[in-house]
């Protein structure tokens, strides 16, 4: 069983989304924030978005779909993959979540690019590397950069061997990630949807559960998995 979920997981945990309604970039240009281009251009501007979300992050704590996918985990063989850096994932109790687009909890330096966890909020800016002292990044994927290759590889080989391949609350725009539904799909998964509203991955989905990810996904637990036993206990 593989869950891939984007942004509309937390949403109501109070992390805003990033397209539709109150979606991030509605009212910030992506290209001004999330580009290795913007942040050779201005570091603390793009700083600055990053420092704010981490805390408004920290004052959200994960919901019922989170907790839900945390438990599925402990009985059933569960790959989870995430677009999302806020975290709530490991703070709900997942492990070895599969980050696509890195987290916002962990920082990298540009100049030796060792990475390391940061959890201070408010962080003071603009961080550096604790080694070699030079200008440190929010170790997240941005527009144009390659995602981790071992995760994505990872990723890649969970999708094609998929039972049940369930998306939640992602506008299944954003490439590569969104591609992992269609190769499951045409691996024979069974891809289900949960999301308020239909997006792309709709067309193909064998299942789609219309509704907010804190109801839908015990709902699809229920419903789906529970009539899937052998997903479940596979010690
Ligand atoms: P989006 O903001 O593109 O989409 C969020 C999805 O969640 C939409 O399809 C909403 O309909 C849905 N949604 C909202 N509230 C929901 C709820 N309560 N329950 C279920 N679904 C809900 O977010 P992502 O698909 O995650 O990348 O976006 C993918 C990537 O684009 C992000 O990782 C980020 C962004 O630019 C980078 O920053 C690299
Ligand atoms: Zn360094």
């Amino acid at each position: 069983m593989v869950v891939l979920t984007g942004a509309g997981i937390s949403a109501e945990s109070g992390v805003p989304t990033f397209r539709g309604a109150g979606g991030l970039w509605r009212e910030h240009r992506a290209l001004d924030l999330a580009t290795p281009e913007a942040f050779a251009r201005d570091p603390d501007l793009v700083w600055n978005f990053y420092a704010w979300r981490r805390e408004l992050i920290a004052g959200c704590t994960p919901n019922a779909a989170h907790l839900s996918l945390a438990d599925l985990a402990t009985r059933s063989n569960l790959t989870l993959i995430t677009q999302n850096v806020d975290g709530l994932h490991q703070a709900a109790g997942s492990t070895n979540v599969l980050e696509l687009h890195g987290s916002l909890w962990r920082l990298r330096c540009t100049a030796c690019r060792q990475t390391w966890a940061d959890r201070n909020v408010p962080l003071l800016l603009p961080p550096t590397c604790p080694d070699c002292g030079s200008l440190a990044r929010p170790d997240v994927v941005w527009f144009g950069e390659q995602l981790p290759r071992a995760t994505l590889n990872a990723a890649k080989e969970s999708a094609r061997a998929a039972a049940v391949f369930a998306c939640i609350g992602t506008s299944g725009l954003v490439e590569p990630a969104a591609g992992l539904a269609r190769i499951a799909h045409e691996f024979g998964a069974q891809v289900v949807e949960i999301n308020v509203e239909r997006t792309p991955l709709s067309a193909f989905a064998d299942r789609v559960y219309e509704g907010p990810a804190t109801a839908m996904v015990s709902r699809w637990i229920s419903e789906v998995v529970a009539g899937n036993l052998d997903l479940l206990d596979p010690e």
